[in-house]
């Protein structure tokens, strides 16, 4: 199709939308860890993360939370609003895991006394630093004003999705945010923008602690395809026949080379 490509990351290609001031979203199978210095697939991943960011975008909005998301298009891509994204990627920790245990020594699986919120300034040059308030303000990578916004909407997402994923019996130890400045004339709004998928959270199952989410990627563990399709299921997004049927043969044309 003829339609301008404005950026590929790691995960997800952005294209130009059909109207001014919309993006499509394409999800990639492409997987990174470690600022990506590891690089791999995960088979049928693009259309599962569409599918989990459309539900979870599509919930939070239905709580009050704006969001850039407009309609899923298709399979691996969805329509959403094009924001100019806040330079600072959003950790929200309930439970120690992952760079926390490294940095500070404590043990992963560690429940927090309270809801943890860290800010890393988003550059992959310096590989995503860990930085402090102080930092945002310093170099106006964001207001006050758009800080405390940020941050109670980081709160009331986490406190839903907690419920929302404890509901099917699973926890949520951590996950990554990113917003964005929605702009009518010369003002901005903040709204989340990006995605929600296993891929940027740590998601337990409640009873047995495996893990389901990239850190079965990132850590070498297998089976990343079948805990991305777990985590769809258990949200009654899989199986609709077509997305099952289209995962299938997505995975026999991997799996024969092609
Ligand atoms: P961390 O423990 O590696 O700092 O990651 C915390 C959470 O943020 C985890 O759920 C994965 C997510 N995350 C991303 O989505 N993108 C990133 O680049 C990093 C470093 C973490
Ligand atoms: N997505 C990031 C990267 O490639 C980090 C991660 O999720 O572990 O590098």
């Amino acid at each position: 199709m003829n339609r301008r490509k404005i950026y590929e990351g790691k995960a997800k290609i952005l294209y130009e939308g059909p109207e001014p001031g919309t993006i499509i979203q394409y999800f990639k199978d492409d997987a990174t860890a470690f600022n990506a210095e590891k690089k791999g697939t995960i088979n049928g991943k693009g259309v599962i993360n569409n599918r989990i960011s459309e539900h979870v975008f599509t919930r939070l909005s239905q709580i009050g939370i704006p969001t850039h998301f407009v309609r899923r298009l298709n399979m691996r891509e969805q329509l959403v609003k094009q924001v100019e994204i806040v330079p600072i990627e959003v950790i929200v920790r309930n439970v120690a895991a992952g760079s926390l245990t490294k940095r500070l020594g404590v043990e992963e699986g560690t429940t927090l006394p309270h809801t943890l919120l860290e800010y890393c300034y988003k550059d992959d040059a310096l590989g995503d630093p860990l930085i402090a308030e102080e930092h945002i303000a310093c170099f106006n990578w964001a207001t006050q004003d758009e800080m405390q916004d940020i941050a109670a909407m980081a709160i009331r997402i986490n406190d839903f999705m907690s419920g929302m994923f404890a509901a099917i019996g699973i926890r949520l130890i951590d996950f990554k945010l990113e917003f964005g400045r929605l702009f009518d004339g010369d003002f901005s709004r903040i709204i989340l923008a990006d995605e929600i998928s296993p891929d940027g959270c740590r998601l337990w199952d409640m009873e047995t602690n495996e893990k389901l989410d990239k850190d079965r990627f990132r850590r070498d563990l297998g089976g990343e395809e079948e805990a991305y399709q777990e985590v769809a299921r258990r949200l009654g997004l899989l199986p609709e026949e077509s997305d099952a049927d289209v995962l299938d043969m997505e995975h026999h044309r991997a799996k024969k080379g092609k």
